[in-house]
């Protein structure tokens, strides 16, 4: 048995993302989303090197091959506890390169063992809503039937519903089934991990999210969700008999319903977001001639605490040092 990962963290992994979303945002708009997205694992990397785990990329920037940094199965971290590690430097890419909303810089630990690795599988066919609503999930009941009972618990009707979906032609018949019914539904252009997040948080108007979305992106909400309570649950959605092929080799079973607690299997989870652009649960970067300012929110299992921390950090004592800041 692991111990628990120290609250202290939580503190170092906003410092991370901090450095990710700093260097990201210097791209915001600027219509280059590879770019965007090397300076942010350029600076996220950097900011690793000094973080105090010893920690090993589950979720990453891919194959070593092709990722010189991040890459599934590197070592990163000053040395702690034993962690598993999933990153995405830059959640939203396009979103990035485009100036659009819910752009984030991610990352979540989990003792080490414990996060799901999804091999050659890229997408997932996912679900996820808060706590009052988690047992009613379901990839297979019919969704008019599901909005009803989501309706139901909530005392409401399916007209008060909000169902965020990645707008996708892949999700047209489904996207006119949850209208038909009556849902609400908010068509986001990308990042899926913001859009799991918003049924988990209050106040952002949105009951659901479903969607095939990638599976990277769906391990990371799940740390996220693991950490405050609610539910993500997800199948693999391979695109081509061979992809299905090579899941099935990698020793996976595309037929089976992955349960949040089957994504990351601890609670004792951590997970940090910076916004890199304006979105519904932090805001984005703020560049100033001395000061930048972030907003960051860090979630924690061992207590359940949701925090959203902004920080305003000095050019010169800090930001300067962080490769890509543009100082
Ligand atoms: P990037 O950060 O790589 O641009 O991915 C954003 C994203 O929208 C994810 O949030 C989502 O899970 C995935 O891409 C969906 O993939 P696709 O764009 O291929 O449908």
């Amino acid at each position: 048995m692991s111990e628990t990962l120290p609250s202290s963290l939580a503190l170092e992994l906003a410092r991370v993302t901090e450095a990710g979303a700093i260097a990201a945002a210097r791209w915001l708009g600027r219509g280059d989303k590879n770019a965007a997205d090397k300076a942010a694992v350029d600076a996220m990397r950097d900011a690793l090197e000094s973080c105090p785990i010893s920690g090993v990329v589950v979720i990453g920037e891919g194959e070593k091959d092709e990722a010189p940094m991040l890459y599934i199965g590197e070592e990163v971290g000053a040395g702690g506890p034993a962690v598993d590690i999933a990153v995405d430097p830059l959640e939203g890419t396009t979103l990035t390169a485009k100036g659009q909303p819910n752009a984030l810089s991610t990352f979540a630990i989990a003792p080490r063992g414990t996060m799901f690795n999804p091999g050659p599988a890229v997408y997932m066919e996912k679900m996820a809503g808060g706590p009052a609503i988690a047992d009613l999930l379901d990839l297979d009941r019919p969704i008019e039937d599901l909005l009803g009972a989501i309706a139901e618990r909530r005392g409401c009707a399916v007209r008060d519903l909000g169902v965020v979906v990645l707008d996708r032609d892949r999700h047209m018949e489904m996207i006119g089934r949850m209208r038909e019914a009556g849902a609400r539904v908010r068509l986001i252009p990308d990042g899926d991990v913001a859009g799991s997040l918003m049924p988990i948080r209050a106040g952002t108007g949105i009951d659901l999210l479903w969607g095939v979305g990638g599976t990277p992106e769906g391990v990371l909400s799940a740390a996220a969700i693991r950490s405050v309570g609610g539910r993500i649950i997800g199948r693999l959605w391979p695109r081509t008999d061979e992809e299905r092929a090579a899941i099935v080799a990698a020793g996976l079973d595309v037929e089976r319903v992955l349960d949040t607690d089957d994504l990351v299997a601890s609670q004792d989870a951590l997970f940090a977001a910076t916004g890199v652009s304006d979105g519904d649960l932090v805001h984005g970067v703020r560049f100033g001639a001395a000061q930048v300012e972030t907003q960051t929110i860090v979630l924690r299992g061992q207590d359940r605490a949701q925090r959203v921390i902004g920080s305003t950090l000095d050019v010169e004592a800090s930001v300067r040092r962080i490769p890509g800041s543009g100082y």
